[in-house]
């Protein structure tokens, strides 16, 4: 697997970077994770300009988002991603200095690293069958706008989701359900599709976007508010959206079935139109 790290392209085993990192030192760095359906990097355009805000979020002087662009194009092909399903990874921290919290010196140079991910096979029967998720508390900062690589909330309530036996959690806060552990959450209240609105609490999807374009091309109603846990049991059907699920049926919740503890009718619209979606794109 060839990866890129600062300026270099090397084999993964290769790629190494110092433990002065500050993402190793402080999770000071944030990061993207794009699709490629046969070879085309999808949405990439968005993903930079988030990439763009996560940077500028946290203040990393770094301004080369073109650059990561081509360099996950060249990473597709170098590693023959060019049929079927693949991911990119791509990861902008602070740079490596000596420890201190606040920022290092300004002539400090982000650590920029792009390489592929592993695709899980699981997703298609995630999305055939459906997902059960458990509620968990929202214990994260109050900027999950920003994709920072601070996850220690998503990654200790996805497990706790599995040691429940559960797929994934649904982090509640103030009473709202508002988002997976990566992915965001929608709901279908009597025929309308219903998210999250994009605020400082949840991060603003790519495929949550093209879900609600979706959802226009197909005259379905839709409603950017906030889905209180409270009526949750009221959902005809509840489903997932992100990069790497795209759209996943919620069947149970706390282990209560949702609708009759299938993947709902309208769930299964938007997935047809998603595949559909991206199968434009190839053309
Ligand atoms: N996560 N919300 C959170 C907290 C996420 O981590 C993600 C994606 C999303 C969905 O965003 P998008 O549709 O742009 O992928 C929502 C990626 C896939 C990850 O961490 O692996």
């Amino acid at each position: 697997m060839i990866v890129y790290l600062n300026g270099d392209y090397l084999g993964k085993e290769k790629a190494q970077i110092s433990v002065d990192d500050r993402a190793f030192l402080f999770a000071d760095g944030v990061y993207e994770v794009i699709r490629a359906y046969n070879g085309r990097l999808f949405k990439l355009p968005e993903h930079l300009r988030r990439l763009e805000q996560s940077v500028r979020g946290i203040r990393i002087p770094f301004s080369e988002f073109k650059k990561v662009g081509e360099v996950a194009e060249r990473l597709v092909a170098e590693n023959k991603l060019t049929s079927g399903n693949a991911l990119i990874y791509v990861e902008v921290t602070r740079g490596s200095a000596a420890r201190t919290h606040a920022f290092p010196p300004p002539e400090t140079k982000p650590n920029v690293y792009v390489g592929p991910l592993e695709f899980s096979k699981k997703r298609h029967s995630q999305q055939e069958k459906g997902i059960s998720v458990i509620l968990v508390p929202d214990i994260r900062w109050s900027r999950c706008d920003i994709k920072t690589v601070g996850l220690l909330p998503n990654v200790l309530m996805a497990q706790r989701a599995l040691d429940e036996g559960a797929d994934d959690a649904i982090f509640v806060r103030d009473a709202v359900a508002i988002e997976g552990t990566a992915s965001n959450f929608f709901g279908i209240f009597q025929g309308v599709v219903v998210t999250h609105p994009k605020t400082n609490l949840m991060l603003a999807g790519i495929t949550r976007d093209v879900v609600l374009e979706l959802c226009g091309n197909l005259g379905l109603p839709t409603r950017e508010s906030p889905i209180l846990e409270s009526d949750l049991p009221q959902a005809d059907e509840l489903f997932v959206t992100s990069t790497t699920m795209e759209v996943t049926p919620v069947v149970e919740v706390d282990g209560r079935k949702v609708g009759d503890g299938k993947p709902g009718r309208i769930t299964r619209r938007l997935q047809k139109a998603f595949r559909e979606y991206v199968e434009s794109l190839g053309d």
